[in-house]
């Protein structure tokens, strides 16, 4: 392998441009010629590709979103497409490629090496939804953002002796909801992954107002519910009033905390280790704040569910 090339796709994360300077650099520390795709995959199939030198990801470390640019391109799933895709980078000499991206950039990772072109997955998404890695590159920053804003909420949500209602991303998965939850002294949490009871919400919030509370706060996935019809439904029941603040698009933005810069220059250094030891078609993860390399394949299947009942239990007892 001579030369590799690099792209972030999916959602943007805090910690995409540390995990490409991490790439880049490496391959540059092991004389490999190292290519930048802009767009995602929409970029291969564009042919819209540069050259990167070590200075080309400099100041970048601290930086929120991804310089190369990022797309969601389903026309990727047309094989047709994807053979254009390859032969521009067969045209370069690329031989391999590295992801940065969540579970569809997976899936298109997936695609090429069934077509025998080699490929290492980076997991970069707030949502942490990808199996077999107990962390994913933007999920702490946006954790942190999200726990910021919660503290903000708390706030206002006392003076007024309101309850306040906050939607956070994470799509199917509840690890950002669970965690702002506990990390925010929220009073109650909705998640995807585990079963929730309407009366057992009105009882904590009822319960929580006749011991003097002033507030309640109570955090949901998006998807789970209209989260405004949820806010009318618990004013109309506990009488109290009630506001609901969906956190959206900004949960992925700002600077990367320093525990996504550093996963994202280590697993970025990984990557190019494993390509030069032969692998392609893995992608990397975390494990006890080891490193560790699976097949792409295992990262879309089995969703863990069991340390979200140990976090609910958590949340519940501090209720
Ligand atoms: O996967 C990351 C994520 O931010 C999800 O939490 C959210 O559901 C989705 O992307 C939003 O996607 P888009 O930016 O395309 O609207």
């Amino acid at each position: 392998i001579k030369t590799i090339g690099v792209l972030t796709s999916g959602g943007d994360a805090p910690g995409m441009n540390a995990a490409i300077r991490g790439v880049v650099r490496s391959g540059i520390s092991e004389s490999l010629v190292m290519y930048g795709i802009y767009d995602g995959y929409l970029g291969l199939y564009n042919d819209k590709m540069v050259i990167l030198d070590r200075y080309s990801v400099s100041d970048i470390i601290n930086k929120g979103g991804t310089f190369l640019g990022s797309a969601r391109f389903s026309g990727f799933l047309d094989e047709k497409k994807r053979l254009i895709a390859i032969n521009n980078m067969k045209k370069k000499n690329i031989d391999a490629l590295i992801i940065i991206g969540g579970d569809g950039s997976y899936s298109g990772a997936l695609c090429l090496t069934k077509m025998n072109f080699p490929c290492i997955c980076i997991p970069s998404t707030i949502d942490n939804d990808i199996s077999g890695t107990d962390y994913t590159i933007g999920y702490s920053t946006a954790l942190e953002t999200i726990v910021q804003a919660i503290d903000r909420l708390r706030d206002t949500s006392s003076s007024h002796q309101r309850i306040t209602i906050i939607e956070v991303m994470g799509r199917n998965c509840g690890d950002l909801t669970i965690s702002a939850a506990i990390a925010g002294g929220c009073e109650f949490v909705i998640l995807p992954e585990l079963p929730y009871n309407k009366q057992e919400l009105l009882d904590t919030i009822q319960c929580g107002i006749k011991n003097g509370k002033k507030h309640a706060i109570i955090v949901v996935t998006e998807y789970m519910c209209n989260t405004f019809q949820l806010a009318k439904y618990i004013e109309n029941k506990t009488g109290r009033e009630t506001r609901a603040t969906i956190l959206g698009h900004l949960q992925r933005g700002g600077s990367p905390v320093a525990y996504d810069r550093i996963l994202a220059s280590r697993m970025g250094a990984y990557s190019i280790e494993l390509l030069l030891s032969g692998y392609k078609q893995h992608c990397i993860g975390i494990k006890n704040e080891k490193l560790i390399h699976y097949k792409i394949q295992d990262a879309l299947t089995n969703i863990e569910k069991s340390s979200k009942y140990q976090l609910l239990k958590v949340a519940q007892k501090l209720y």
